[in-house]
């Protein structure tokens, strides 16, 4: 006998994404709000919260304001410990024992599903936390508080998290929407300036992606973010993270089903060289080189106007970002370059057909499912070239 029982499952996600400022201020009500909503004043919440050293080290009153935070609040909510600092950056994510010191502690505390894990940190902690919360009991109430530029306007606003293994970027990891994200701009100014520069490729890459007006936007305010002026800051990482979200909320693949990954444009080589420099490239400044090595490829096999192409190369040097970078030439002995693994990298991550987007204009991306090898190296050649004559000039 066969029998089949056709299951479906509908589940909504329902998340509400904050960009505010010191929201740990005792009468600041955004964590307040997302803490309470919902729920019967006789429940008193279990918070543990882990944090970015980076962010422990350089904002000293932290501790103190969380400390203050939770004694005032204290009927509704009890942080269960001090905050627990782990490293910043992909260290954090390639080295497993930082998941079980957080599982570990998960089950110190009793922790349980109606608990909150705070993970206040940039991309990489936002990530190691992420997975740590979605493993433990199957899911503990998960809430974000990115730290950096591309943390704020990117990785911490939506579905993924992970970590490395094998040598391979979030090797492992779940699709797991958070609680809640909070955003807030007060940790942004200690940034150092490859961090508060890198964040915004991220920004660059959706704009040419899907939204012309906000790359004409990057343009006429490069100077003023490459300067780190704030309130220019403000509007980009709220209308990059909001691109972000409409993606993941109207694009039908919230959990990347299918072999289409149109948020990782540039991000087959970009993750390729973060690999092949031991990380000393960041996440988004290999994401500028990628995305300058893509529009190249758009280009020259005929998609992309050369003067769209100049436009985008043009507006990375203007953000203080490079495009080239020596890095992408590294060959095996006598043979094929490095950088070209990346493309059989990703297809395996995601599985299926291979699938690159590349550009047709600006705002407009297109998705391919070959890469001709010569044409890259061929791109890599005129990026070099046009780098190395506006450096001379
Ligand atoms: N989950 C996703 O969807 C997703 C998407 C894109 C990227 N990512 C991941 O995000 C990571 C990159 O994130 P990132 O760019 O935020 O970098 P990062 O997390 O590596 O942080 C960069 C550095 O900034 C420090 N830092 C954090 N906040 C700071 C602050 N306020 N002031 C000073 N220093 C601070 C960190 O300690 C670290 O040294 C990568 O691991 C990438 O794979 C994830
Ligand atoms: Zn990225």
């Amino acid at each position: 006998m066969r029998h089949v029982i056709q299951q479906q499952v509908q589940v909504d996600f329902l998340y509400p994404c904050i960009f505010s400022e010191n929201v740990f201020h005792v009468d600041c009500p955004d964590v307040w709000e997302v803490l309470t909503k919902g729920r019967g004043a006789e429940q008193r919440s279990r918070v543990l919260v882990v944090v970015d050293q980076a962010v422990a080290a350089l904002h000293t009153d932290f501790e103190q304001k969380l400390a203050a935070y939770f004694a005032h609040h204290g009927d509704r909510v009890v942080l269960v410990a001090a905050p627990v600092i782990v490293p910043g950056g992909e260290e954090v994510k390639n080295d497993p024992q930082y998941v079980e010191q957080v599982e570990a502690l998960v089950n110190r505390y009793a922790l349980d599903r109606h608990s909150y894990i705070f993970a206040v940190g940039g991309g990489a902690v936002l990530d190691m936390v992420g997975y740590a919360a979605a493993i433990c009991h199957r899911g503990i109430r998960l809430i974000r508080f990115p730290t950096t530029v591309l943390a704020q306007n990117d990785s911490g606003v939506g579905v993924k998290n992970g970590i490395n293994a094998f040598g391979k970027k979030n090797f492992l990891g779940t699709f797991a929407p958070p609680y809640a994200v909070i955003n807030d701009f007060s940790f942004l100014p200690t940034l150092d300036d490859r961090d508060w520069r890198g964040g915004i490729s991220e920004a660059i890459k959706v704009a040419l992606l899907k939204d012309a007006d906000f790359f004409v936007f990057l343009e006429e305010h490069a100077e003023h973010l490459a300067a780190r002026d704030m309130d220019a800051m403000k509007q980009l990482i709220i209308r990059c993270a909001e691109l972000h979200l409409q993606h993941i909320a109207t694009s039908g693949d919230p959990f990347e089903a299918g072999t289409s990954r149109p948020l990782d444009f540039g991000h087959w080589a970009a993750h390729k060289l973060e690999q092949i420099s031991y990380f000393r490239i960041r996440h988004g400044e290999a994401v500028a080189l990628g995305l300058a090595l893509d529009a190249t490829y758009s280009m020259l096999n005929g998609m992309l106007e050369e003067a769209a192409w100049e436009r985008i190369l043009r507006v990375f040097v203007a953000m203080g970002l490079r495009v080239f970078a020596p890095e992408m030439l590294q060959h095996h002995a006598g043979q094929q370059l490095v950088l070209l693994q990346g493309l059989e990298e990703f297809r395996e991550h995601l599985g299926g057909e291979l699938t690159i987007m590349l550009l047709e204009d600006i705002g407009r991306g297109v998705e391919t499912h070959f890469m001709d090898e010569a044409l890259v190296v061929q791109s890599l050649e005129v990026l070099q070239g046009w780098a190395e004559k506006r450096l001379k000039s």
